[in-house]
């Protein structure tokens, strides 16, 4: 999409607020790095760090050097490209919600940018209950230039945005006094990773899909979302949202969004994304009935707290570590086809997968001589190990008619000779060519809050009590009745 427009050739600075903080450590510098050692930033680039904590430069560079992989340029260039990205990065101590802290930051940009135009990138990557009033602090200090000018001022958030439908109306409102909708980019970091961008290529460059994309030969699909671990050290933040607004509403809706939207007219950000919201719309709200949820407990042996025992967490708390959510899509395509989502954290493997369930052959001619035919089914693995499968039904070789239900695999390791770029490497770039098809647009954000708001109301006012459920275990029970009620088997769940 758009690679190339008006101000691309100024400097750019890239101003990360919450400089210090896990999400800019783990995943902003190694990913602006990657891009550095690609190429793929503007010559003249410099790295703004803000966040609370007193530190000087050599401290900061040396906090950032941590974490920085030579993935692209392993070897002895490795340091060279380290030591000439480091120079590049520079920091600020400051408080967020004050705009003299930002004042100064100006202050400090122009010594190190010099005159003339420059682009800025502005990351929020603080906590979601601080971004607006940095926001606000930001946009009073002038800094942002979202005018007619050649030079542009982008913002980055992070979800989630919002508690629900109307905190998150509020928060769009609010954030577009000080950033325009073309200048806000709502990161949901599933986008950007590598087989979900792969999905729209799956169903609309291929032939053989499209057509079997529905009803009539879909009976189910389900997307999964597994992780070993459990809340950790952001306990604090996790108490507050959930499960369902950490990665449900979000990362595993876009999936569905994805998976289920009709062919945008173009390939451009606004055709797509009207597609997702046209989609959205059709999900009718969720009913508590078809929700599960669960909250770790101890490992069976002892070794792994339960939830309530992690630090920052309240001994009494209702939050919930596992949702099963059971959509519908109130659309001609889908009609009657249950869309099964299952997340949850402190389970017993890392998976993210989407298995696409065919409906059975009819009439079956081998049934006699050969037992059951298996239905086909479609396993989107988005991580770890990236892989599409196919499950088909295939003569055994031999004498005999014996079937066998057979893969045809296409693991990424195996059939690519290339690095995998990491979500955020992606999403980058993309804010900086001001590519924003894969960021969310308002509309869309509300969209998705109509589908979970009302049912995480009803949750928090009757104070539904989430099933406890041993850390690692593959998920609590109440999920796979749920599950088995829309007619998936404990297979769909894996
Ligand atoms: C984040 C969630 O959006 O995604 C985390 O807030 C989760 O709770 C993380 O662990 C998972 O991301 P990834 O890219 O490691 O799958």
């Amino acid at each position: 999409m758009p690679k190339t427009e008006p101000g691309g050739d100024l400097p750019l600075s890239i101003v990360v607020v919450g400089a210090s903080g896990d999400l800019a450590q783990r995943k902003i510098y190694p990913a602006l790095f990657a891009l550095f050692c690609q190429g793929l930033l503007p010559a003249n680039f410099q790295v703004f760090g803000m966040a609370r904590s007193a530190m000087d430069q050599p401290g900061f560079r040396t906090k950032i050097e941590q974490n920085l992989t030579c993935r692209y340029v392993p070897g002895v260039s490795c340091a060279e490209f380290e030591a000439a990205f480091l120079k590049r990065c520079h920091y600020l101590a400051g408080q967020y919600s004050s705009t003299d802290s930002f004042l100064d930051l100006f202050q400090f940009m122009r010594m190190v940018e010099g005159e003339g135009p420059v682009n800025r990138l502005f990351y929020m990557a603080v906590p979601p209950t601080i971004f607006l009033e940095a926001a606000n602090a930001l946009g009073n200090s002038g800094l942002v230039a979202c005018g007619s000018s050649r030079e542009w001022s982008r913002i980055v958030v992070e979800k989630p945005f919002g508690r629900d439908r109307a905190s998150s109306d509020g928060l769009v409102r609010e954030m577009h006094k000080v950033f325009t909708e073309e200048s806000t980019y709502r990161i949901d970091h599933y986008l950007g990773k590598e087989i979900v961008q792969n999905l729209m290529v799956l169903r609309f460059a291929n032939l053989v899909f499209e057509p079997i994309w529905n009803r009539q030969f879909i009976e189910r699909v389900s997307i999964i979302w597994k992780e070993p671990q459990g809340v950790g050290q952001r306990g604090g933040y996790f108490d507050g949202f959930g499960i369902v607004r950490d990665v449900m509403q979000n990362h595993l809706l876009q999936i569905l969004a994805l998976l289920a939207m009709e062919r945008p007219a173009r390939f451009d950000a606004q055709a797509v994304r009207d597609e997702k919201v046209r989609l959205l719309r059709c999900v009718p709200p969720l009913a508590l009935a078809n929700v599960a949820t669960g909250q770790y407990g101890p490992s069976e042996s002892g070794k792994q707290r339960a939830y309530v025992e992690e630090p920052t967490v309240p001994s009494d708390s209702l939050a919930s570590t596992y949702a099963a959510a059971v959509l519908e899509i109130d659309n001609p395509r889908w009609k009657g086809v249950p869309f099964f989502l299952g997340a949850g954290k402190a389970l017993d493997s890392q998976v993210n997968e989407v298995r696409i369930r065919f409906r059975p052959v009819e009439n079956d001619i081998f049934a006699a001589s050969s037992g059951m035919l298996q239905a086909n089914e479609m396993v989107i693995r988005i991580q770890p190990d990236e892989a599409i499968e196919l499950k088909i039904m295939n003569k055994v070789p031999g004498l005999n008619m014996a079937l066998q239900h057979t893969e045809l695999d296409l693991h990424y390791k195996a059939a690519f000779d290339t690095l995998i770029p990491d979500a955020y490497e992606c999403l980058l770039m993309d804010v900086i060519e001001g590519d924003r098809s894969l960021f969310i647009r308002a509309d869309e954000l509300a969209a998705a809050w109509n589908v979970f708001s009302p049912v995480l109301n009803e949750i928090e006012t009757q104070k539904v009590v989430p099933m406890r459920y041993p850390f690692s275990c593959s998920g609590p029970e109440n999920a796979l009745g749920l599950a088995r009620k829309w007619g998936f088997s404990g297979a769909d769940m894996m």
